[in-house]
């Protein structure tokens, strides 16, 4: 995963983007969408992100133009223990519905209470993983692990869809490996349970991130079921978007690597042209929406740590150099670090007027050095 990570901030680095050209005519990813009843006003979604997808986090997706964010995976046992970490991961705000949260386990009666307690909390859709590919997990027989019996998967999609009204989904891996899954066949049984849609992510778990997301094998599945089908792995632009798309037949996708630290990537998707980067100034004013957001939805000492995971994705591609991202991983509070990025982009915002002034020098002297009737209309 880190691989990927790296190549996604090294593409960023790059060149800024060509302006936008207005949409395409019919761009699929603005068209309107459907889970179950759950109506989304468009096929662009944001994946459940453990350590990630917070309140906060789902609202800048959702401010951005994600048509739908998702939660976090919550465990169902925390749930059921009403651990205060965990029931923290359940609060919803107001303003960021339509809203998914992801719980895990593979215990039918945790994961049905689970079920009950996200329904009440205010979801609009129950997503079950069975993608999480960690070995802390799987050893419980829960997340991708349950594809190991996708009939006993199919008994908690189903015990699950009974015991509540909003929609309940599965976001699954290919299998654990590739060799030993049949993922069309595994979807069809969870769609013959219940689901109300299925979101692949088609990598086998074994294979973590490793290679590209094989989505002929999200067009299988498309083919196989008769429910939504969302495609997750490896979109970060507007191409890459809509040839999924129209490949696969799929009926939403989900960008998540793609986004960290670039919100802005949802409303490129969405409009369907590459923008250019936004300035330094408008990263650290996102910054500054998202850090006080994400100090309300965990509490200002817990927001420190998480913010300083963001920092150098939402920087990637500006000059800061190391020694100052350093400097900033060390700051105490997020007021800090705003403060020294507001510095540090008053200081480039400077090093740019000067070599303008440089660059502009020679041309200023020839112009003052002219009768001013020749240099008036210039
Ligand atoms: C940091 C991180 C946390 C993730 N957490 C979850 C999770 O809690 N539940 C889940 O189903 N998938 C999780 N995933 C997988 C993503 O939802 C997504 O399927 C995967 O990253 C592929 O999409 P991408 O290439 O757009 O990132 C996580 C991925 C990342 C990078």
């Amino acid at each position: 995963m880190r691989k990927r990570m790296r190549a996604i901030l090294a593409e960023r680095g790059g060149e800024p983007a060509a302006p936008p050209s207005g949409r395409p005519a019919d761009w699929p990813v603005a068209e309107p969408s459907s889970t179950g009843r759950l109506r989304l006003e468009n096929r662009l979604v944001q994946p459940p992100l453990a350590g990630i997808a917070n309140w906060a986090y789902r609202r800048q997706s959702r401010r951005h133009g994600a048509g739908l964010a998702s939660s976090e995976m919550i465990a169902s046992f925390g749930i059921r223990y009403a651990n205060r970490k965990t029931l923290g991961m359940l609060t919803i705000v107001p303003d960021e519905h339509p809203v998914g949260v992801q719980v895990f386990g593979a215990d039918r009666d945790a994961m049905v209470e689970a079920a009950r307690a996200v329904e009440a909390a205010g979801a609009d859709l129950i997503d079950i993983n069975m993608g999480c590919p960690v070995p802390k997990i799987c050893k419980t027989g829960a997340g991708a692990a349950m594809l190991a019996d996708p009939v006993a998967a199919a008994a908690i999609v189903q015990d699950m869809v009974r015991a509540v009204d909003v929609p309940v989904t599965v976001k699954m891996r290919r299998g654990l490996t590739p060799r030993t899954s049949d993922p069309a066949e595994t979807a069809r049984r969870f769609e013959a349970a219940g689901a109300a849609a299925i979101c692949l992510h088609p990598r086998a778990a074994a294979e973590e991130y490793e290679g590209s997301a094989d989505h002929r094998i999200t067009a299988d599945v498309v083919a196989a079921v008769g429910v939504p089908v969302v495609a997750s792995g490896d979109i970060a632009t507007p191409e890459q978007a809509r040839r999924v798309l129209e490949d696969t037949g799929c009926a939403a996708i989900a960008v998540g690597r793609a986004a960290l630290g670039n919100p802005w990537v949802y409303g490129e998707i969405l409009r369907g042209a590459p923008q250019p980067r936004p300035s330094l100034d408008a990263v650290i004013d996102e910054i500054a929406l998202f850090a006080a957001d994400a100090a309300l939805a965990i509490g200002e000492s817990r927001a420190v740590g998480y913010l300083r995971k963001f920092y150098p994705w939402y920087l990637a591609g500006y000059e800061i150099g190391q020694p100052a991202l350093a400097e900033l991983l060390t700051e105490p509070s997020a007021d800090a670090v705003l403060e020294r990025l507001r510095q540090l982009a008053a200081a480039s915002a400077a090093d740019i007027h000067d070599a303008i002034d440089q660059a502009c020098a020679p041309r200023a002297r020839r112009l003052l050095s002219q009768p001013l009737d020749r240099s008036g209309g210039d």
